[in-house]
């Protein structure tokens, strides 16, 4: 009897915990005696039929980055793209495979609907999911997909960064500094709303237009009184005009975003320029730590909760589902759990695609609401910023 064959991809922007998802399915692997292969560059590799053997590799689970790299690719946008995928996974000999990615990879799911998939979420934008109650999480039956993988950490890398502890506060404290800070983030503002654990001054994200005017005076008050400030913004942070703070129309990815090129300097610079009359302004920096919040070592949680999808991933081609399920991260008491969301259930993942709405942050305080506080307290959970405040 030929034994059972099991494909995985990672695809879209990468995380910290991609290794360990893949870690994890092939210790399930093993352990269930089918063999899993792993395509090289996400569904490039599908299309090319390009893939290594997983099975006898030897892997990390604490080293960040994917092991089998990753593009973006649409299926979509491709001449007999999913049939051609279909047909080499069909010519491949897989009962199955598991899609690892953010909103555009997972989406490829949609072409091939009658192809066995698991669909797990990964993206630092944690913008894959949904919130049931517009901003209120009073149960978190409420959340579907409690969080996207790597998103803990770069929340955590996030907060850190601006904060007093490790981070930025202290050299904008000593040099009466004020530091714009990029976050990524090119549609939601989840990272850069998950900086308020590191208590930054105002925080924009791409949901709410920026009314400049508006976010001036209040840097000049704040300025005044505690002479050193930090603003976290997202990259994709627009105009009240509706137009980006800063983006490379000319370099689109295949599923159209543009290039997101420092959002953080275009409003440093806006602010220099504005603010010369006031006070002396040579010490407004931007920090654009960009890649920084993708890279390195995954935090404890994204380790765990890429354990825990990963196994289940292989648990359920196992059984040979009839079509594609989605994987969701549920909190309970003790921690997080496992889901399996049906496809067919999610109709397109327009649906899945969540954003960050006034339950969650103020657009006239530029701020964090308790409730995202509360939220994101389950997610981040070795950071702790002191108590006290430098003014
Ligand atoms: O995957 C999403 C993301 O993290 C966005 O926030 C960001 O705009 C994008 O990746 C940039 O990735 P790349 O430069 O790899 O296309």
């Amino acid at each position: 009897m030929t034994k059972r064959r099991i494909g995985i991809l990672t695809g879209g922007g990468d995380v910290q915990p991609l290794n360990a998802v893949i870690y994890a399915a092939q210790e399930a692997c093993k352990k269930a005696g089918i063999e899993l292969i792993g395509f090289h560059k996400g569904w490039q590799g599908v299309l090319e039929s390009s893939y290594l053997l997983l099975s006898k590799r030897k892997l990390d689970p604490t080293i960040g980055g994917t092991i089998l790299r990753s593009s973006r690719v649409n299926l979509a946008t491709i001449p007999d793209g999913a049939a051609t995928a279909l047909k080499n996974l069909e010519q491949l000999g897989l009962s199955g495979l598991i899609v690892i990615g953010g909103e555009d990879t997972l989406s490829n799911a949609f072409h091939l609907k009658d192809f066995p998939q698991v669909l797990i979420s990964k993206t630092i934008d944690n913008d894959v999911g949904m919130i049931k109650k517009r901003g209120l999480i009073t149960h978190s039956s409420d959340i579907i997909n409690y969080f996207t993988l790597g998103y803990p950490t770069a929340a955590l890398k996030i907060s850190s960064l601006v904060s007093l502890n490790e981070g930025l506060r202290t050299t904008a404290y000593s040099h009466e500094r004020i530091m714009v800070v990029e976050s990524m983030g090119m549609h939601a503002g989840w990272l850069a709303l998950s900086s308020c654990m590191g208590n930054p001054d105002f925080i924009i994200v791409p949901e709410f237009k920026l009314r400049y005017e508006h976010i001036r005076d209040r840097i000049i008050d704040r300025y005044r009184s505690q002479k050193h400030m930090i603003i976290v913004v997202a990259e994709g942070s627009r105009w009240d005009n509706g137009a980006y703070l800063s983006a490379d129309e000319s370099e689109k990815d295949s599923f159209g975003h543009p290039k997101f090129i420092g959002a953080s300097a275009v409003l440093a610079k806006r602010l220099k320029e504005d603010l010369k009359s006031h006070f002396d302004t040579r010490n407004i920096n931007a920090v654009n730590p960009s890649y920084i919040y993708r890279s390195g070592s995954p935090c404890a949680l994204d380790i765990a909760c890429a354990i825990k999808l990963g196994t289940k991933a292989v648990s359920i081609l196992s059984r040979n589902p009839a079509s594609p399920v989605f994987l969701t991260l549920q909190k309970n008491r003790k921690g997080f759990s496992v889901s399996e969301y049906p496809l067919a259930e999610m109709k397109n993942m327009e649906n899945f695609h969540r954003f960050v709405d006034e339950g969650f942050y103020s657009p006239a305080t530029y701020t964090a609401t308790s409730q995202a506080k509360k939220y994101l307290s389950h997610i981040i959970r070795e950071f702790k910023e002191k108590k006290y405040i430098l003014n």
